[in-house]
């Protein structure tokens, strides 16, 4: 599973499944480039790993702004000149609200990053593979991007949305040796599943019987994923959407 000096993306890489990813990928060897909006936390996390003797680096950027992923990319090629592998994972939940109840502008946000801003970063990153004629691309799908879950309309559509991105990437680029795949995690113990229970432990407990395995998934567990898809084990896989759920979409 070594990565030696892959030049690798992770976005949403200061915190959760993210961080998790960029410490096990460059602890493989690779050179990581993570990005994030929070300067503060990306910069903790970065001096974390920087300490662990990793080879990695933080870039800020928001990923639903075309200028600012542009700025990303414009370092990424000024100084690491390739692109070998990319974990499209930052993303965003938002505010849990039926159909009728749901914001606009809440639609619109969710939509601008986990659908927008997926697809601005798939577009670069096909750009710099395309040339060395290899590559590996991962896009943080979801369990709801196969099911749909109550008062998640925009997640659940972008997720959706992100499966056909990936498909679609895979359907045109495969034949030039870009693989393009995606992981669906059922929930996760991040700050987006403490935010869902409110760290109250009854509501913990359901989330974790909700998955037949019995509990809810570590970052870790995604992260040994997302390592896998960048190797070169699975190089016959195109398009497809690993689900990582414990078994909640069995059901
Ligand atoms: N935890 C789960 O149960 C679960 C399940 C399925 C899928 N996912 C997906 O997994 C991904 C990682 O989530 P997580 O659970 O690890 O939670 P997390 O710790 O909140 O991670 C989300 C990361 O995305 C970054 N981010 C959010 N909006 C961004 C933007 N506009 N531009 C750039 N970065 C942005 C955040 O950093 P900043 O705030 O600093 O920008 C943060 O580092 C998300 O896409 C999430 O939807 C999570």
């Amino acid at each position: 599973m070594k990565l030696n000096n892959k030049v690798i993306l992770v976005t949403g890489g200061s915190t959760g499944i993210g961080k998790a990813a960029s410490r096990l990928l460059a602890s493989q060897g690779a050179r990581v480039v993570f990005t994030g909006r929070r300067k503060s936390a990306g910069e903790a996390c970065e001096k974390e790993l920087q300490d662990e003797n990793l080879d990695v680096r933080y870039v800020p950027c928001d990923i639903s702004s075309r200028e600012q992923v542009d700025e990303l990319f414009g370092i990424i090629r000024s100084e690491y000149s390739v692109l070998h592998a990319a974990f499209n994972n930052a993303g965003i939940d938002g505010v849990k609200s039926e159909i009728l109840q749901a914001e606009q502008s809440d639609w619109d946000e969710i939509i601008a990053v986990n659908l927008t801003g997926t697809f601005m970063l798939v577009q670069r990153e096909l750009e710099m593979m395309l040339p060395r004629g290899e590559g590996s691309i991962v896009n943080m799908s979801s369990v709801c991007g196969t099911i749909a879950r109550k008062g998640r309309v925009a997640y659940n559509a972008s997720r959706h949305g992100v499966e056909a991105i990936t498909k679609t990437a895979a359907l045109e680029y495969a034949s030039s040796g870009i693989r393009v795949n995606a992981v669906a995690p059922g929930s996760v113990k991040t700050d987006i599943f403490l935010r869902s229970t409110g760290g109250d432990p009854k509501k913990q407990a359901m989330y974790n019987a909700g998955h037949p395995i019995g509990r809810v998934g570590e970052p870790d567990e995604i992260a040994r994923a997302v390592l896998w898809l960048m190797t070169d084990a699975p190089d016959f896989m195109a398009g497809h959407t690993l689900m990582l759920d414990g078994g909640f979409t069995i059901q």
